[in-house]
Parts: structure tokens; C-alpha cells; sequence
């Protein structure tokens, strides 16, 4: 893996890597002595502040499109919380933005001999996709499925995903060669551990829309109907898939090229076979935010 994103030599031409006048990333808004190495993702930018009310000694706030930060500390664990917005366009900027604070050196543009590695968690919402897991219900993505396509572009995206489950997906699904191949990525095994007893394990896809890409059909009826209910029957071992969300394959994905430890968590809002939803679930999420804090505070 060292020669996909190890190449300390090479400088960043100022196109590539672009640099705000005040020292700070693009769109992040960040410089590097503002993210901290444990970073919480949330995608609404309104839950950040959910986030920093339990913060302590806030020493840093950035707000640019919905990219809106704040850095701080929760029982003495210096935290970034970072919302990215919808999708996993924002994942590819959020995440390199993030690695490159974290390992480029601004000043050379060049990738720094050593590297820090940084722990990422997203806290998300979510459709559900058996019918045991009820709207409130915490899932962690010990495995995450992109439907996007986004690791695809990037040199190594064999060497971080499960290809034999992606095999036996896609020939479970009879998967459309028209769409992006899935791909199957883990979540940092050390993230499972610290969350394994709190949260449903999920293999979760990561789906590039809300509708039809999850199988909704409002006015305009999905290429395959029967998709979510090929996804529901779906067997890998003792393993199933969960339920859907918008963001973690890119995040796990990235994650896994770059070396940093990631995952991602979700509240169930959505009981897609049930056919209900609950609009009123921002408890589960505080809920969800707690543990999530309380956890990651003790993590080395
Ligand atoms: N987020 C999603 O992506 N899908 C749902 O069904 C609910 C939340």
C-alpha cells in the first residue's frame, strides 16, 4: 500500500491541492493545527451543535457551504466535529481534505515522512432493511457496501475491499452492469470492538441517492424493483445486509487506502420493509451521540 499514497517526494501543484490565503484547506476551511486526531462526521450541519454543547474549551469554530466544524474537547479528548452535508461527493472532499491537514505539509506540498493517523466516525441516519430492526435501533457498518463507484477511481481500490462477498452480491442481485460495481469495505476492527456491544452489527450500503438508488418509488418507478428485496434475502455466511445510508463506503473506503481508522454508525429512521418512518427521532440521535462520546473519549 505504501506506493499508492506514500510518496513523500512528490509536490502538490497548487491546482491540486488548493490552499485558502489564510493558510486553510479549500473547502474545509481548516489548517492543520485545527483538526484534532479523533473526528466525529455528521452529515447535517445543524448537528454539530448537537455535538459542541457537550464539548469543553471549544477552540475552534469553521463554517463554509455545509462544511461547518468545531474543534474542542470531551472529557479531556481533543475532538473535530465535522459535518459534511448530503452524499459521497462531499465524502471524497471531506476525507482527502482531512488527510491532507493531517499529512501534507502545507508549506513544501509535499507528503510528510511520517504519518498521523487519524480516527473517523460517522454518526448517521438510515433506512433499515430487515425486519427485526426497528426505527431508533443503532447499526454499526462493520462492513460497508458502496452502490457509488467512488473507490473505483482510486489506484488500490482492490487491495481494501472483500471481493469475494462482492462476488457473491453480485450474483445474487444479477447486478446491472449499467451501475457502478459495490463495493465491500470494513470498518476499522478496533471501532467495532469499542462499539460492538451497544449497536446491531450492519453491513451497510452506502447508496449514491435516496430514492430509486434505495429502491423508492415515488413518481419515477426503480430500474429493478425487486432490488431491496434481493438485498433482504441476501445471505453472506451468518451475515446479512442491514440497511441503507448515503456516505460510509467512501469514508471506509478512503479510510482503509489512506491508514486512518474509520466506521460509521447509524440511527434507524426509516423501516423500509415495515413501510414506516419516524420524523421525530432526534432522541435516538442525542442518544447515539452520547455513546459515541463516551466511547471514543477512552479510546487510545
Ligand atoms: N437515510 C437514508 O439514506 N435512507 C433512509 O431511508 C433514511 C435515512
Amino acid at each position: 500500500m505504501e506506493k499508492i499514497y506514500n510518496t513523500p517526494s512528490r509536490i502538490i501543484a497548487p491546482s491540486e491541492l488548493i490552499i485558502n490565503a489564510d493558510g486553510s484547506i479549500f473547502h474545509l476551511h481548516l489548517r492543520p493545527e485545527q483538526l484534532a486526531d479523533t473526528v466525529i462526521l455528521v452529515g447535517d450541519p445543524a448537528r454539530v451543535e448537537m455535538i459542541v454543547k457537550y464539548l469543553d474549551n471549544v477552540e475552534h469554530r469553521a463554517s463554509s457551504r455545509e462544511f461547518n466544524s468545531a474543534t474542542g474537547y470531551y472529557k479531556g479528548k481533543r475532538m473535530t466535529i465535522l459535518s459534511t452535508g448530503i452524499g459521497i461527493g462531499n465524502i471524497d472532499i471531506a476525507m482527502t481534505e482531512l488527510d491532507a491537514l493531517a499529512n501534507i505539509d502545507f508549506a513544501t506540498r509535499t507528503v510528510k515522512q511520517e504519518l498521523r493517523q487519524l480516527t473517523i466516525l460517522r454518526l448517521g441516519t438510515s433506512g433499515a432493511l430487515q425486519p427485526d430492526i426497528e426505527v431508533g435501533d443503532v447499526v454499526f457498518a462493520r462492513t460497508s457496501v458502496g452502490f457509488d463507484g467512488l473507490l473505483s477511481y482510486y489506484a488500490g481500490r482492490n487491495d481494501v475491499c472483500d471481493l469475494e462477498l462482492e462476488q457473491a452480491f453480485v450474483e445474487h442481485t444479477e447486478w446491472d452492469s449499467l451501475m457502478p460495481r459495490p463495493y465491500f469495505v470494513d470498518a476499522s476492527q478496533e471501532l467495532w470492538e469499542l462499539f460492538r456491544n451497544a449497536a446491531i452489527e450492519g453491513i451497510t450500503i452506502a447508496s449514491p441517492g435516496f430514492y430509486a438508488p434505495q429502491g423508492r418509488w415515488v413518481r419515477l418507478k426503480p430500474a429493478d424493483e425487486q432490488m431491496n428485496a434481493k438485498i433482504e434475502a441476501f445471505r453472506y455466511g451468518s451475515r446479512r445486509i442491514t440497511n441503507y445510508e448515503m456516505e460510509g463506503s467512501a469514508i471506509a473506503g478512503l479510510a482503509a487506502l489512506m491508514g486512518h481508522r474509520a466506521a460509521t454508525m447509524c440511527t434507524i429512521i426509516a423501516q423500509r420493509v415495515n413501510k414506516n418512518a419516524n420524523t421525530d427521532y432526534k432522541p435516538f440521535v442525542e442518544r447515539m451521540i452520547q455513546l459515541a462520546l463516551d466511547r471514543l473519549a477512552t479510546m487510545q
